[in-house]
């Protein structure tokens, strides 16, 4: 079976499909590898790199894509390269399907096999293929290292011959996987971090981390929904939540938020209003932008001032960090690759729950029921 890692076309992604490590393990099991000559460079890792760990290297946009029996990318796929793609190929990348519906629909008419690497459950089993914590870990780490660099203030405590300083403040909203990455980070760096989520439940890690975690007082389970995951709050709760932020972003140098609320838009924590009452020089990072942002102001992939607050609504952090990024992500297809393969042959197991979470397109099908949903609305 061949494997084709494709270039990237657009030019905000630079990360890649598969790093030289993971072609190596391809190859172990028993694929043949190619890549688009260069699919590497903005990830440093070169044409020689992946030849070297025995891949074969095409001209991008080779006739080489309708051979492929698997094809590997970071973004979705374009419409031209799914009408090049065979039929019955399986394609495996990084998107939010029901939000891309017209490539969903292409790679269904074509009998494409899709996975999602966005779909993949967040289980104990599947944790070594899981795409979304990999990526998400990065955004939270590097948030506050972008941040940092922009505030006129340092981060630590500092006791020098001329007085001493005190530590940056920093609020987090949402204590998932990018909140706590983005707690330690922090943390390493010497602030002072205070921490709010709806789920009390996070209060052990947050606190595990050297961090506070701020409570709005409840009597209901209110935020905690299925799976142990966020759900909408009620009006009384969001009042309070809201008064609360009001109180601790005040003294906040730095805002890092990324609360969610699986398949619904982010929930809005920061009106205009609280942005209005921070320190000038604060800077917000705000990683729910694509999923139209915690705080009101924040525009995607933009970076806007607002009252000498820094707002930044950057939507592809891990791409900031292009060669762990790409590292981490390749080791997530991997694993998925070989969870699959069974005997040299890819082994579609409908009744796995990671298969068949992670599929989307099947045989002409769409079998992911909230892109079907979306589709037909
Ligand atoms: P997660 O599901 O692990 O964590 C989200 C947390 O938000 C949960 O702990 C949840 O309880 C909390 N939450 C939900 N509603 C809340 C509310 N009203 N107030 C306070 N907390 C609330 O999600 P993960 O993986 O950490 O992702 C966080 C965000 O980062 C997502 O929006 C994701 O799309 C985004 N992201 C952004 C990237 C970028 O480059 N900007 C890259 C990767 C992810």
């Amino acid at each position: 079976m061949i494997a084709l890692i494709l270039k990237e076309n657009n030019p905000l992604e630079t990360r890649v499909a598969a790093s030289p490590s993971s072609v190596k393990d391809m190859i172990k099991f028993g694929l043949t590898v190619q890549i688009d000559s260069g699919a590497g460079v903005a990830s440093f890792m070169s044409d020689d790199d992946y030849s070297e760990a025995g891949a074969e290297i095409l001209k991008t946009g080779s006739e080489q894509i309708s051979k492929a029996d698997i094809i590997l990318k970071v973004m979705p796929p374009t419409l031209e390269e799914i009408a090049n793609f065979k039929s019955n190929s399986i394609f495996i990348s990084f998107f939010q399907t029901t939000r891309e519906l017209s490539t969903v629909k292409a790679l269904a008419e074509k009998s494409v096999t899709g996975f999602s690497m966005h779909l993949i459950p967040r289980t104990t089993l599947a944790q070594k293929m899981d795409a979304l914590s990999s990526q998400t870990n990065i955004a939270g780490y590097k948030a506050v290292l972008m941040a940092a660099t922009r505030l006129g203030v340092y981060m630590p405590l500092l006791m020098t011959a001329a007085g001493t300083i005190r530590p940056a403040k920093v609020l987090i909203l949402g204590a998932g996987v990018a909140g706590l990455q983005a707690i330690a980070t922090a943390k390493r760096l010497g602030a002072q971090v205070e921490v709010f989520d709806v789920r009390p439940v996070v209060k052990e890690q947050v606190e595990s981390l050297g961090a506070k975690f701020i409570e709005v007082e409840s009597e209901s389970e209110d935020g905690v929904g299925e799976g142990g995951y966020a759900k909408e709050t009620s009006d009384d709760y969001k009042q309070r939540q809201q008064e609360m932020i009001h109180e601790h972003i005040s003294k906040s140098n730095i805002v890092i938020t990324t609360a969610l609320i699986p398949g619904r838009p982010a929930p809005l924590l920061i009106p205009t209003s609280m942005v209005e009452a921070m320190k000038p020089g604060s800077v917000i990072m705000d990683l729910a932008a694509e999923n139209g942002g915690n705080c009101e102001l924040t525009q995607k992939d933009k970076i806007i001032e607002h009252n000498q607050v820094t707002i930044d609504g950057t939507s592809n952090i891990p791409g900031l960090m292009p060669v762990d990024a790409s590292e981490l992500y390749s080791k997530n297809i991997t694993a998925f690759l070989t969870y699959m393969v069974k005997e040299g042959q890819i082994n579609l197991d409908r009744e796995d729950e990671i298969i068949s979470g992670a599929l989307f397109t099947h045989e002409g099908d769409i079998t992911h029921k909230p892109t079907q949903e979306a589709l037909n609305a």
